[in-house]
């Protein structure tokens, strides 16, 4: 037991890791906020910090601990917090977290965060309490309404994953494929837009693998819930992440083509091009199912932007078949890629797999490969100079005057006007840098 507390008046949570936790972390944040709890105001101490972690990677799950010692020592503010481990470590390592960390109070898993609350009027009280129970989507029912909400926001339609790839912890730390039911997704999504978003990400850890049942009680896809979601007046775009190549249908690729609020943005992870490294990694697709795939959403969509992930020096990668990576690149020209060096997680089958390659090696691999993938990222956005296009204005920018925005091809635009955060208005690019594009305003179009 600790010693009782006054309880908390103002928290603050830090998200890390996938736009899944991102969505969480805000939706925590609606229920303290349902709890007369306040947020914390910039640059101010929070009485409560909800760490909302991620496993993905061995440096991200480490992390936790050196910001659970800097709230604790005075670093990070000058009163330590009262404080609570969310998300993915906390589901993993749970019992560790509250071993290895005795100002911890609370460890709440990904399944079970509707239960907040509850275990935050026990921390109140001294005790400490852990809850890592995955009930089946018990959670969305027991969390507030939907509130503050800016131009663009995230819609968790599907839940965990049932793939299994051989490097990966999210089907051990989200659980088993769950899709969310389609009323409920509906009803949140014009929620949002009453609240103010513009345009809606629809987020899965294996999103196309959504499915449901229309109000005419018709099977639907993913592909169904967009256009549905298109329906909603006052929204202007929707995008979906991430997808696994073997769950594309046709009716997804056919609304790139027929859904104009669909944006030509699609992110499709690769991993690898080598096929004996896809196979060890339990990854469905070949490098040529995959082209010929990503061929029939151009088909669709012709100005479709590709995006991606990369793990390099997974178990057993040869140079050779690291080559392969690299030629695979070349022939897709990505719009923007994540890449990573292969971390080996407990508990999964690569990390015990023969073949670990060494560090400097895919130190050295990671680099070649960056290069060859920021190349493209900037041969795309200097593609695009000269073009007017629609963009949602997202925040202000850091000179008086200048605003943010995104392009539907999911690029990051400068510009100057008088405008408001979540107009659309129609910007021509005009100067291409790797991450971001400078533009001029030409009209502004009716939000
Ligand atoms: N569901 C998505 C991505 C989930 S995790 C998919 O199937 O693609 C996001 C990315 O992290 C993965 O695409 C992969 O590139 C990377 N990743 C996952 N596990 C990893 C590991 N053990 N080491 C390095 N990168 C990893
Ligand atoms: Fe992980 Fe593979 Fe599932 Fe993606 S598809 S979340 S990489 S197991
Ligand atoms: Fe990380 Fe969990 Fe997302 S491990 S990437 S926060 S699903």
């Amino acid at each position: 037991m600790k010693p009782t507390t006054t309880p908390p008046k103002t928290y603050r949570v830090k998200s890390f890791g996938c736009q899944m936790n991102v969505y969480d972390g805000e939706r925590m944040a609606e229920m303290l906020d349902a709890q007369g709890i306040a947020p914390a105001a910039e640059g101010e101490d929070a009485d409560l910090v909800v760490l909302n972690t991620c496993h993905i990677r061995e440096k991200a799950a480490e992390k936790i601990y050196s910001d659970i010692g800097r709230l604790t020592k005075g670093k990070t503010q000058t009163k330590p917090p009262m404080i609570a481990v969310a998300g993915c470590v906390a589901q993993a390592e749970g019992e560790e977290i509250m071993k290895r960390s005795p100002a911890v109070s609370m460890v709440v898993g990904p399944q079970a965060y509707h239960r907040l609350p509850e275990m935050l009027d026990r921390a109140v009280q001294g005790e400490r309490a852990t809850d890592t129970d995955m009930p089946a989507i018990a959670k969305f029912a027991a969390l507030p309404e939907r509130r503050r909400i800016g131009p663009t926001a995230f819609l968790t339609v599907q839940e965990g994953c049932d793939k299994f790839c051989t490097y990966c912890v999210v089907p051990y730390t989200r659980g088993a494929e769950i899709s969310r039911p389609y009323s409920d997704l509906v009803t949140e999504a014009r929620k949002l837009v009453e609240a103010g978003a513009k345009e809606i990400t629809l987020l899965g850890q294996n999103v196309s693998a959504w499915s449901g049942e229309n109000g005419r009680g018709h099977a639907v896809g993913l592909a169904g819930l967009i256009r549905d979601i298109a329906a909603i007046d006052g929204l202007a775009r929707i995008r979906y992440t991430t997808s696994h190549p073997a769950d594309m249908d046709d009716d997804l690729i056919a609304a790139h083509g027929d859904t104009p609020k669909l944006m030509p943005f699609l992110h499709l992870p690769v991993q690898a091009g080598s096929d004996r490294v896809l196979k060890a990694m339990n990854r469905s697709h070949s490098v040529e199912s995959y082209l010929k795939l990503l061929d029939r959403f151009r088909a669709a969509r012709p100005d479709l932007a590709l995006s991606g992930d990369f793990i390099v020096g997974f178990p057993g990668e040869t140079d050779a078949e690291f080559e392969e990576t690299l030629q695979l690149v070349g022939e897709v020209a990505y719009a923007q890629a994540f890449s990573f060096k292969y971390s080996p997680r407990p508990g999964t089958p690569a990390a015990t797999m023969d073949g670990q390659v060494a560090k400097e090696v895919m130190d050295e691999r990671l680099q070649r490969l960056q290069a060859a993938l920021n190349r493209d990222q900037l041969a795309f956005n200097q593609n695009t100079v000269g073009r007017t296009c629609e963009v949602l204005v997202e925040r202000k920018g850091k000179l008086p005057g200048q605003w943010l925005g995104k392009t539907p091809w999911l690029q990051s635009a400068w510009f100057e006007g008088d405008v408001q955060i979540g107009d659309l208005v129609q910007v021509e690019l005009v100067e291409a840098g790797p991450n971001s594009l400078a533009g001029m305003l030409r009209e502004t179009v009716a939000a």
